[in-house]
C-alpha cells in the first residue's frame, strides 16, 4: 500500500499564514511573514529555526491552539483535507516539552486522559480503550511503570507518558512542539530513537518543532527552515537517509552539506538575533 492510500493519509495546506501580535510599545509586531506550505503524506516534517522566530506560534496554529485576545492567523489560512480549521482538529495531537502529565493520575490514568472526555469514550468502548492504553505503555518501555504517579519518574519517563497519550488516539496528525528541549543528550537521543519506532509502528503526518540542527538532520523526511522575525521559509529540502540515523551518517559527507546548507540560512537571516543549537 503507498502512503498515500494508507488509513493515515492527510493532507494540511497552509496558505500565506501572517500573524501579527500587539507591541508593548503600541503598534504591532509580525511574527509569521506570510508562510505558505503543504504538507500531502505522512512523514516527520522539521519546522527549524531560531528561538522566538515564530516556530511555536506556527504549530499552534495547526493544532487550533489560539493565544488569548489575538486573531489568529492574521490572515490567510490553514486546510486540513481541504477544509478550513478553525480550532482543535480531532485527528490531530500535540507534545509539548512541558510534558502536561497530570500530578495527581497514575502514568496508566495520564496515558487514558483522553478517555475521559464524551467525544472519545463514544467512540471506543472500554475494553478496547483499556487495551489500547496497555500496548502503547508496552511501545514507550513504561509497562511496568504503571501505577507510578510523574513525580516518581524521570523527565524522559514524563516525555513517554505525554507521547504515549498523544499516539493512543491513533491520531492522523501529531505535533510536537520541541518536545526533548529539556532532556540531557543522551535521553534525547533515546526518545528520538522511540520516536522513529513508533513512526515506523504507526506512520502519520508529524510537524516536528525544534531549534536543534542536529535533530532536524536526524530526524526529519523533510526540513524547513525558518528565518528570524518575522518567520519566513528560509529553506525547505527532503532527506532520503534510512532512520535511524548512525552517527557515522552525522559524520557523512552528506549530513555535513545539510547542516552547513542550514546554517548558512539561518547565519544569513538572523544576524545575531536568536539561536540555534548543534549537538553534534
Ligand atoms: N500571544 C502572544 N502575544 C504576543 N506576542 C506573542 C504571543 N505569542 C508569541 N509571541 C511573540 O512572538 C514571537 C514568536 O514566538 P514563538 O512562536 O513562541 O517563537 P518560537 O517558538 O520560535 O520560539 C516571540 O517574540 C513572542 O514573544
Ligand atoms: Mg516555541
Amino acid at each position: 500500500m503507498s502512503a498515500t492510500s494508507s488509513p493515515a493519509a492527510v493532507s494540511i495546506a497552509i496558505k500565506d499564514i501572517v500573524q501579527e501580535y500587539p507591541a508593548p510599545s503600541g503598534g504591532v509586531t509580525r511574527v509569521v511573514d506570510g508562510i505558505s506550505l503543504n504538507f500531502e503524506r505522512p512523514g516527520i516534517n522539521m519546522l527549524l529555526g531560531p528561538s522566538g522566530c515564530g516556530k511555536s506560534t506556527i504549530l499552534h496554529m495547526l493544532g487550533g491552539v489560539r493565544p488569548m485576545g489575538t486573531k489568529t492567523p492574521t490572515s490567510g489560512s490553514i486546510l486540513i483535507d481541504g477544509v478550513e480549521c478553525h480550532g482543535a482538529h480531532d485527528d490531530s495531537v500535540m507534545v509539548f516539552q512541558r510534558y502536561a502529565n497530570r500530578p495527581d493520575l497514575t502514568v496508566f490514568e495520564n496515558v487514558a486522559f483522553p478517555f475521559r472526555l464524551k467525544l472519545w469514550r463514544e467512540k471506543i468502548a472500554e475494553k478496547e480503550w483499556r487495551q489500547r492504553v496497555a500496548e502503547m505503555l508496552k511501545a514507550v518501555g513504561l509497562a511496568d511503570k504503571q501505577q507510578l504517579r510523574p513525580a516518581q519518574l524521570s523527565g524522559g519517563q514524563n516525555q513517554r507518558v505525554a507521547l504515549a497519550r498523544a499516539l493512543v488516539l491513533r491520531p492522523r496528525i501529531l505535533l510536537m512542539d520541541e518536545p526533548f528541549g529539556a532532556l540531557d543528550a543522551q535521553t534525547r537521543e533515546e526518545m528520538q530513537r522511540l520516536l522513529i519506532d513508533l513512526y515506523k509502528a504507526a506512520p502519520c503526518l508529524v510537524v516536528f518543532v525544534t531549534h536543534d540542527v542536529t535533530e532536524a538532520l536526524m530526524l526529519g523526511d523533510r526540513v524547513i527552515v525558518l528565518s528570524t522575525q518575522p518567520a519566513r521559509i528560509a529553506d525547505d529540502f527532503t532527506i532520503d537517509a534510512p532512520r535511524p540515523r548512525s552517527t557515522e551518517w552525522q559524520r557523512s559527507a552528506e549530513a555535513i552539506r545539510f547542516e552547513e546548507r542550514i546554517l548558512s540560512q539561518l547565519h544569513k537571516s538572523s544576524a545575531g538575533k536568536g539561536a540555534v543549537r548543534v549537538t553534534i
